[in-house]
């Protein structure tokens, strides 16, 4: 057998040994109890309740950074409400849509179709928010609406959708005459609310619940429990998990991350133990994957670009000034036949594309009277950015970089 193909064989089997339950560690599980987040908990519940049983609208901005609990929080909140609902025989619902990607009339879609509206794809927005205001009117019923990842809504020409839809949201009640709706939002980013229009913002009038990040201590105390429920008893040492639960904080990442280092390291790990070194080498191909998504999904030029950054940066050049980076990448053009972008649209838009991805950073400055430059740095290892470039190009693009040119 060849041995990549072992490898394989011997991964998987490494891995099923220890990590017996890895759907603890997959993004769709949700926990039975969230840890640390016992204030939160209660006074969402607690709004919810003064809503459910006695139809006080109180409107919720719950914000906080990446990886949580808020998502977890609202889909425990909206089982456990309609189950109460049920048990006491009130007529009232909690109903949950993610706006991540969706435009401002597709999240009014999915919201109408989870009320059970007759609508379809093709009608406009003010079709769906008017059937949407019209079943509040006829309705008995009351819904607390909880829309997950209002920062991450799709923005249209011309349009804001964010302002768009808590206005409409949050003036439901008023348009149908009768309390029918409290409306809680999920965000990254209070400042999305803040920043609303005075209409939208007074309509709203949202009560404002932070979920902190948490220390290191309570990342430790999280990972262990799920630790506990996917691996079998001692696979993981306890100083790997200390070193799993510092690398997250240190190196801003989050719950999530701290999974998926911990599915890698079942692999990597050797005689059925998960250590130190297991936490480190998991770390860094969870690393290079995230890495390989992302320059995965650029284009030939931003490829040759990013390319050229990295061939100066491992020739000792670890800022570069625009017009060597440039020479740099066009040589590159030259030596597989690509035709170059002008320099103008090099730096400033293909640049910028790299930059809001995180893969370097540009720095404008002064030359004197001879202008200004932007100096350029990578902000990733330089000689695995190479070799995953000159991967991309080859698998997607079929173009091979000799290593003359390197
Ligand atoms: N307090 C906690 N106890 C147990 N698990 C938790 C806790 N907080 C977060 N998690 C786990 O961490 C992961 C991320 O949580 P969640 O999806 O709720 O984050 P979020 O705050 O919604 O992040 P984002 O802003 O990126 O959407 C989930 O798998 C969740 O189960
Ligand atoms: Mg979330």
């Amino acid at each position: 057998m060849d041995d990549k193909m072992k490898n394989v064989f011997l991964k998987k089997q490494n891995t099923q040994k220890i990590l017996i339950h890895p759907e603890y560690l997959s993004e769709s599980y949700i926990p039975p109890k969230l840890l640390f987040r016992e204030r939160e908990v209660e006074e969402i519940a607690g709004h919810s309740a003064d809503f459910l049983f006695s139809s006080i609208v109180k409107n919720i901005v719950i914000h906080g950074p990446p990886g949580v609990g808020k998502t977890v929080a609202v889909r425990m909140l909206e089982k456990t409400y309609n189950e109460i609902a049920t048990e006491q025989g009130i007529t009232s619902r909690a109903v949950y849509v993610s706006a991540k990607d969706l435009t401002y009339r597709r999240t009014l879609y999915e919201l109408a179709q989870r009320l059970g509206l007759n609508v379809n794809l093709g009608m406009s927005i003010a079709d769906i928010y008017g059937l949407i205001v019209n079943h509040m009117t006829l309705t008995d019923s009351t819904y607390l609406l909880i829309i997950d990842e209002i920062d991450k809504l799709r923005k249209r020409p011309g349009e804001d959708p964010v302002d768009n839809l808590v206005y409409s949201l949050s003036r439901i009640n008023e348009r149908a005459g009768r309390i029918a709706v409290s409306v809680y939002l999920v965000t990254n980013n209070a400042r999305v609310v803040e920043r609303l229009s005075a209409p939208s913002f007074s309509s709203l009038a949202p009560i404002f619940i932070y979920f902190r990040a948490y220390n290191a201590d309570e990342l430790y105390e999280i990972l262990r429990d799920r630790v506990e429920k996917a691996f079998i008893p001692g696979a993981v040492e306890d100083a790997a998990l200390k070193l799993l639960a510092a690398l997250i904080k240190r190196e801003s990442r989050d719950l999530r991350w701290g999974f998926l280092v911990l599915r890698e390291a079942a692999t990597v790990a050797k005689a059925g133990k998960i250590t130190e070194d297991s936490i480190w080498r998991a770390a860094e191909i969870v690393e290079r994957n995230v890495l390989r998504q992302i320059i995965g999904g650029l284009d030939v030029d931003g490829l040759l670009l990013l390319l050229a950054l990295a061939l100066l940066n491992l020739e000792g050049h670890s800022r570069v000034d625009s017009s060597s980076l440039y020479i740099k990448y066009r040589d590159l053009c030259d030596s597989i036949g690509w035709n170059p972008r002008t320099m103008k649209h090099t730096i400033n838009y293909i640049g910028a594309k790299l930059e809001s991805e995180g893969l370097i950073t540009r720095r404008p400055v002064s030359r004197g009277r001879y202008g200004r430059t932007h100096l350029f740095h990578l902000e990733e290892d330089a000689s695995t950015v190479k070799n995953i470039v000159v991967e991309v190009l080859a698998e997607r693009f079929n173009i091979h970089i000799s290593d003359k040119c390197e």
